[in-house]
């Protein structure tokens, strides 16, 4: 039996149970046998939910960056470890190997340090999926430097928030960026951000686009002719396995996004572990996973994860539909793909295409179809499974967050049965439970509740940069003892688990989250909006799409209703990014409140739902005649 590379379900039920009774030995065999330290820990684990406090490899001496580069340099230093598409899908594939991209991570390291990049500093990344990005997060890795990597299909006013959150004196960032047959100028909306944020003394700038852009004396700086001036090594920083890594940002229930701080050592054995399994990964493989290096996603199995075992790992510029809806398929024979990890927004987007998309190309070279971010429906399940992997690779259905850090419950493929929308068992380690509304623990299968987490694993996010009181007030207070994570589950007879969504006011929508409160403080901003409030409904391609009920002020009214519509979606794109734009906005004239003022959300999601028949007691409204207003309003 091998703890590590897990074969069959009696060997998964053999090392989980091993994990859940003594996970202390389990977790140092795992660390102690697959990494390499630069000093080994004091005490595997240290751990307190009341604090919250979580200690994984204390004491231990590490740098990511040689478990994902340096140790690989012997054996495998010709092998490609990024291999980047383009945008375009005439230009040519770049393969990186580990011993190139050791080289320019060095020397991305020696030049942030020029620019005044030290330990424990933070670094703002605002860059398009091009090398440059991964070089830069493991650039900060190696330096002991805390990367922040904001997606850049966020807004200047989005990015601002950010920088200034975890007080960042440097951007990386690039002139341009591609997305399909558009040019986004990033450099413009660094440039309007920094306005507010003027700390920052340092923007280096990658070229991708060529496009003119402004470059401030004095702050802003080329990054090529650094690059290539700069010395080609490096050593790595020696950091403490509790250091903070990265900090990440993710919507929350409540205006500010909650800057997630993750460690070196927990993140690194339990990405790099999770890799290795929910992949099945092998030495030859070619590993895809489209999501963007800006969500969790992408830090954790697109680099750290895939680079922490020698693998192959695609990085892809581009669009699912550019320049037509079979360019995933076309990639995927190109590359000969072994692992396809994607979400089901794009599933179902690329399913409702001709079919002839996916038949042009050969797909044999799959052995994992992963998804990830949002729960998949059975249709798009079964779309992916028979069309995708023809019914012989396995569809794991991934569930996790940016606070989990890693995969929390999957089938492992070749292992678990797999069933359409279950993410099935736990992964090894990890200890879900299932609360009702009293707050206790649910132990029967076959029932429905809030799932939390009971016990810490590696790589959980350790806080919130900056407000620790706020980390324990939205993941350890609600339950006690346990970490909750936000979401419903199911659980089967036999112990499978379906997740069924969001219980609080983030909304996943083409399997990004967001938060309802930043969306309303962005439309409250328009001159002309009284009072708003945002739900989710069902949409075939988004998995929910956003329903904004608003309601405006006198002035307001006299307006063009289309005009307004489009300015409060601009005032969205404006402070948090198009991701987060209004599908469909009715003007009511007043919103449901409680007698305490609180907008009862509910009763609008089932009017947003269509779902008017079951809307529950609302006598205990404040103004319950409003109610059916909205609901004529909406026929
Ligand atoms: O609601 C769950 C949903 O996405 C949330 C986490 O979002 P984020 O932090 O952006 O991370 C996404 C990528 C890991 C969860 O609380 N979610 C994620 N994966 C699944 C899912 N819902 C159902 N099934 C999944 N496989």
């Amino acid at each position: 039996m091998s703890n590590y590379s897990i074969k069959s379900l009696e060997e998964y039920f053999q090392v989980y149970r091993k994990s859940v009774r003594d996970p202390e030995t389990f977790w140092e065999e795992i660390a102690e046998e697959h990494f390499d330290w630069r000093r080994k820990w004091d005490n595997v684990l240290q751990w307190d939910f009341s604090k919250p406090q979580v200690k994984w490899f204390d004491g231990a001496q590490l740098n990511i960056t040689e478990n994902c580069l340096d140790r690989h340099l012997q054996i495998r230093g010709h092998k490609t470890a990024i291999l980047f598409e383009p945008n375009d899908p005439q230009a040519e594939a770049e393969h990186i190997t580990y011993r190139d991209l050791h080289e320019r991570v060095c020397r991305m390291c020696n030049v942030l340090k020029e620019n005044g990049v030290s330990r424990g500093d933070r670094v703002c990344i605002y860059l398009p999926m091009i090398p440059e990005l991964a070089i830069t997060v493991l650039a900060c890795a190696r330096i002991g430097a805390i990367h922040s990597v904001v997606f850049a299909g966020f807004s200047s006013n989005a990015l601002a928030t950010r920088i200034n959150d975890c007080d960042c004196k440097i951007v990386i960032t690039s002139d341009g960026s591609y997305r399909g047959a558009k040019i986004l100028d990033l450099k413009s909306i660094v440039d309007s951000a920094l306005e507010e944020c003027p700390q920052v003394s340092h923007v280096l700038v990658a070229k991708r686009t060529g496009q003119k852009v402004q470059m401030k004396a004095g702050r802003d700086k080329w990054l090529e002719p650094l690059m290539e001036q700069a010395y080609a090594d490096f050593p790595a920083e020696i950091m403490n396995a509790e250091d903070p890594l990265f900090i990440l940002y993710t919507s929350g229930s409540t205006g500010k996004p909650k800057g997630m701080v993750h460690s070196c050592g927990g993140y690194m054995v339990y990405t790099a572990y999770t890799f290795k399994n929910i992949f099945q990964y092998r030495e030859e493989d070619i590993f895809w996973c489209t999501a963007d290096i800006g969500w969790i996603t992408g830090h954790s199995y697109i680099v750290y994860g895939p680079l922490a075992n020698g693998a192959t790992t695609v990085m892809f510029e581009g669009i699912p539909t550019y320049p037509d809806s079979g360019r995933f398929w076309e990639i995927i024979q190109k590359h000969k793909i072994t692992q396809f990890y994607t979400a089901p927004t794009a599933i179902r987007a690329l399913a409702k295409e001709s079919l002839d998309f996916v038949t042009k190309y050969d797909l044999t070279s799959l052995k994992v179809l992963g998804s990830v971010g949002e729960p998949i429906n059975e249709e798009a399940w079964h779309w992916y499974n028979n069309n995708i992997g023809k019914g012989q690779s396995p569809v794991v259905d991934t569930w996790w967050q940016t606070e989990t850090g890693g995969i929390m419950i999957s089938p492992i493929p070749y292992v678990t049965p797999t069933t359409p929308t279950f993410a099935t068992f736990p992964f090894i380690g990890i200890q879900p439970a299932l609360m009702d509304d009293a707050g206790n623990e649910i132990y029967e299968n076959q029932t429905q509740g809030k799932l939390c987490i009971k016990f810490p694993w590696p790589s959980m996010a350790r806080s919130i940069w900056g407000d620790h009181e706020r980390y324990k007030n939205t993941y350890f207070t609600a339950f006690d003892n346990c970490y909750f994570t936000g979401d419903g589950a199911f659980r089967d007879e036999v112990g499978y688990y379906r997740i069924t969504g969001r219980v609080d006011d983030v909304i996943i929508v083409s399997g990004h989250n967001l938060g309802t409160a930043p969306i309303e403080d962005a439309i409250n901003e328009h001159p002309a909006v009284a009072e708003s409030a945002i739900v989710g409904y069902p949409h075939d391609v988004k998995g929910n799409a956003l329903y904004g009920f608003i309601t405006l002020k006198e002035f307001g009214e006299t307006r063009d209703r289309d005009n307004l519509m489009k300015e409060i979606n601009q005032k969205i794109a404006e402070q948090i990014g198009p991701i987060a734009k209004l599908e469909k906005i009715l003007f009511v004239d007043g919103l449901p409140k409680t007698r305490s003022g609180k907008i009862m959300r509910r009763i609008l999601r089932k009017i947003a739902s269509n779902d008017t028949e079951n809307l529950g007691d609302i006598s205990t409204l404040l103004n319950p005649e409003v109610v059916q207003n909205i609901i004529d309003a909406t026929s």
